[in-house]
C-alpha cells in the first residue's frame, strides 16, 4: 500500500531506488535532493525509518510491506515501447506513392505530373511517403528568418492535401511521418517539454487529418503491404550518400523494401539463396532539386505506383521524371 503523504510517498521511491543504503546515508541524500518536503535531516531520516518499518517492533508489524521494500529487489518496470507495425489495408488495386515533396519548397511541374500519372493509372490509393511538409522554420539548423513561418507553411501542406483528395479521390489516404514531420515534435520537446504530449499539439490535430479522412502513420513505425517494407528511410538510417540508396536499404533490411528520404531513384535486384526475389527501390523527390542548404546534389524526381491486381500478389512500378515528363 502506497503511503498517503507526499513525504511518505517520496521516502518509499527512495527505498525502492536504494534498497541497500543505510537510512542515515539516504536521508541525508534525500534532504539534499527534495529540500522544500523535508524540514531537517532527521526529519527525512524518520519518514525513511517509517516506510522501511525500522520504528520499532510494533511499527514494524503495522507496515506490512516495509520488509519488501528493504530485502527484495525486484526488477523494475519496463517502460512502454511507442514502435508499431502498420499493414496498407487490403481492397486497393494501385497505389500512388509520392514522397520528399517538401511543400513549400515542391517542384510543380513535377509534383503535377505524377499525379496526372497517377490519375492516368487509375490509382484509388494515395499514400505520402514522408517530408510531405518541411517545416523549414522548425528546424535546428541555422535559418533565414525571412522564409516561411510554421504557420503559413502548414496553411499550404493542408492546401496541398486537399488538393490531392480533390484530384485524386483516393479510397484510401495514408501520411507516413518522415523526418520532417518530426520537426514539430522535436521542437516542442527541445523549446517547450513541458507542453510536450498535449493532446491537441500534434500534426494530426494541427492537419485535422481524421475529418479529412487522412490516417496517419507516427515516425519510426513499419508500415509493410505483403512483405514490402514500406519506410521514410531515416529509420534505417538511410544517408542522402549511399552510391546506390535501394542497395543501402536492401543491406539494412533483407526484406524487400522501398524507402523514400534519399531523393533519388534507385533499384537493386536481389534473390536470397532461397531463390526468393528481395527487391529494393528507393523513390525520386518532387521538391525543388536546388535547395540553399544543398544546391548541388544528385536528386532526382519521381514517384511509384504499387500494383496489387498482380498475380504474385504486388508489383511496383518506380518511375523517374525529368523535366516535368515521366522518363
Ligand atoms: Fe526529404
Ligand atoms: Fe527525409
Amino acid at each position: 500500500m502506497a503511503s498517503a503523504t507526499t513525504t511518505g510517498q517520496v521516502a518509499e521511491e527512495y527505498c525502492r531506488r536504494y534498497p541497500r543504503t543505510p537510512s542515515l546515508q539516504l536521508a541525508r541524500m534525500m534532504y539534499g535532493k527534495e529540500k522544500p518536503l523535508f524540514r531537517s535531516i532527521e526529519h527525512a531520516r524518520t519518514s525513511l525509518r517509517y516506510v522501511r518499518g525500522a520504528k520499532g517492533k510494533l511499527h514494524h508489524q503495522q507496515i506490512k510491506h516495509a520488509a519488501r521494500l528493504v530485502r527484495r529487489i525486484v526488477c523494475p518496470p519496463a517502460r512502454p515501447c511507442d514502435y508499431k507495425v502498420y499493414d496498407l489495408p487490403d481492397g486497393i488495386k494501385r497505389w500512388l506513392f509520392l514522397s520528399d515533396v517538401h511543400i513549400p519548397y515542391h517542384d510543380q511541374a513535377a509534383l503535377n505530373e505524377a499525379v496526372r500519372q497517377g490519375q492516368k493509372a487509375r490509382c484509388d490509393g494515395l499514400l505520402l511517403l514522408g517530408d510531405f511538409m518541411d517545416f523549414y522554420n522548425l528546424s535546428k539548423f541555422c535559418k533565414d528568418p525571412r522564409e516561411r513561418r510554421f504557420p503559413d507553411e502548414l496553411a499550404e501542406g493542408v492546401q496541398a492535401l486537399d488538393w490531392l483528395r480533390a484530384t485524386l479521390k483516393p479510397k484510401a489516404f495514408i501520411w507516413k511521418y518522415g523526418n520532417h514531420e518530426a520537426r514539430l515534435d522535436t521542437y516542442v520537446m527541445d523549446r517547450a517539454p513541458e507542453l510536450f504530449g498535449i493532446e491537441g499539439l500534434t500534426l494530426d490535430a494541427f492537419c485535422k487529418l481524421k475529418e479529412r479522412g487522412i490516417q496517419w502513420i507516427p515516425e519510426h513505425c513499419h508500415l509493410q503491404y505483403h512483405r514490402l517494407s514500406i519506410l521514410h528511410g531515416h529509420e534505417i538510417r538511410l544517408g542522402y550518400n549511399a552510391v546506390s540508396p535501394a542497395r543501402a536499404a536492401s543491406l539494412k533490411t533483407g526484406e524487400c523494401t522501398v524507402v523514400g528520404h534519399a531523393h533519388r531513384k534507385s533499384e537493386q535486384p536481389e534473390t536470397n539463396i532461397l531463390g526468393e526475389s528481395k527487391r529494393c527501390w528507393s523513390l525520386g523527390c518532387l521538391c525543388q532539386l536546388h535547395p540553399k542548404w544543398l544546391p548541388e546534389n544528385k536528386w532526382t524526381h519521381g514517384y511509384a505506383i504499387l500494383d496489387t491486381t498482380t498475380p504474385s500478389g504486388w508489383s511496383l512500378d518506380n518511375r523517374a521524371i525529368h523535366n516535368g515528363v515521366t522518363l
